[in-house]
């Protein structure tokens, strides 16, 4: 295993940089000593913060075959950025075949997940890596495999995500496609839509709350990392923040607001009946995506990867929880 403190040796490219998102990623991608270049469709904005980060800058739209090439030459990996991802996923994963370079992304959209399992034929044969969901699922993921392994025989987990921070505008038409995939589960290994929604109430350390279905991508991500059969997820937000107040600064949620923290609990149950929960809670808003994301791609310069589809913890498992910046695991 190489040292992951130490500069590392690939190139990447991050697609999408002039987001909220990408903005605070190329900033943390640069203070870890990465070799990078971005890229995206707005030049202006483009060539401001290549000048300002002092890195080369490619400008051209999702579907310009031609451009993914040209920017993808060279380069060890790909960070997509760029949301929603309905928009922009196929495109850049297509492309990171074809250049055979490792694909990575930050969404939190099911179909996205179920998009990067349909590609696992074609990354493998290409000898890379495709992750999807190098953000809140380098958190979800490898917590939901460390509480499985404290039951024998795992047969059923339920999450609940309690997001505390704003949305950037990226963000709002990506729930929107969270939202519109409807209500699924996964019941005997199948992914299944219900007609009603189940109520669910979870105590995340400040006595029950209710939650609601929602199929935030465990579905996809940690069937793959545990292959539970029986997976539900449930999501709530935290009291958000008013507009005008310091956890906001042009619409956008600032990164670090010193609100409440986020949390995710799973609970898992074995065969036996056992039913064990784990929760992590990290800092607000989103640079927990920021630094998780830094951190997965560094694994893959570093030449630590798994060909084909993988999830955060299928390709690092639940170690990965250790090497992440101000995350707190509760077992209990
Ligand atoms: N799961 C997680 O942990 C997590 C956390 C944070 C964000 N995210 C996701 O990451 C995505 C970006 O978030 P953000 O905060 O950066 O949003 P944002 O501030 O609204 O920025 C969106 C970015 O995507 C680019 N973009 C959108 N559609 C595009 C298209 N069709 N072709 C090329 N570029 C396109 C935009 O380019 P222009 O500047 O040219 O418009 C911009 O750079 C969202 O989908 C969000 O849900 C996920």
């Amino acid at each position: 295993m190489k040292n992951l403190e130490t500069t590392p040796e690939g190139k990447l490219l991050i697609y999408g940089a002039t987001g909220y998102t990408g903005t605070l990623i190329v900033h943390e991608a640069s203070r870890r000593g990465i070799d990078f270049e971005i890229a995206g469709r707005s030049e202006d904005r483009l060539s401001a913060l290549a000048a300002e980060l002092n890195v080369p800058y490619h400008v051209f739209p999702v579907a310009d075959r031609e451009g993914w090439k040209r920017a993808l030459k060279g380069k060890t990996a790909l960070l997509n950025i760029a949301g929603p991802f309905s928009e922009t996923a196929e495109q850049a994963m297509e492309a990171a075949i074809k250049s055979q370079v490792h694909y990575f992304d930050i969404t939190a959209e099911v179909d996205i997940y179920r998009l990067a399992e349909s590609k696992d034929v074609a990354a493998e044969a290409a000898g890379i890596m495709l992750l999807s969901g190098a953000g809140l699922f380098a958190t979800y993921d490898p917590l939901v495999v460390h509480t499985a392994k404290r039951v024998k025989n795992p047969v059923a987990m339920r999450a609940a995500f309690k997001y505390s921070g704003g949305f950037t505008p990226g963000s709002v038409a990506s729930s929107g496609n969270i939202i519109n995939a409807g209500l699924l589960v996964r019941k005997n290994g199948e992914i299944k839509k219900l007609t009603e929604a189940p109520s669910a109430s979870f105590d995340l350390g400040d006595g029950p709350e209710d939650f609601s279905l929602m199929p935030l991508g465990g579905l996809v991500i940690s069937y793959k990392s545990t292959g539970i059969p029986d997976i539900e997820e449930y999501f709530a937000m935290a009291v958000p923040a008013e507009e005008g107040s310091d956890t906001f600064k042009e619409g956008h949620p600032v990164a670090a607001s010193g609100a409440e923290r986020s949390k995710i609990l799973i609970e898992v149950t074995g065969e036996d009946g056992t039913v064990v929960r784990s929760m992590a809670d990290t800092q607000d808003g989103y640079m927990p995506t920021v630094t998780s994301a830094v951190e997965v791609v560094m694994h893959a310069l570093n030449g630590s990867f798994k060909i084909g589809f993988q999830s955060p913890a299928s390709a690092y498992g639940a170690e990965l929880l250790t090497s992440l910046q101000d995350v707190n695991i509760t077992d209990f």
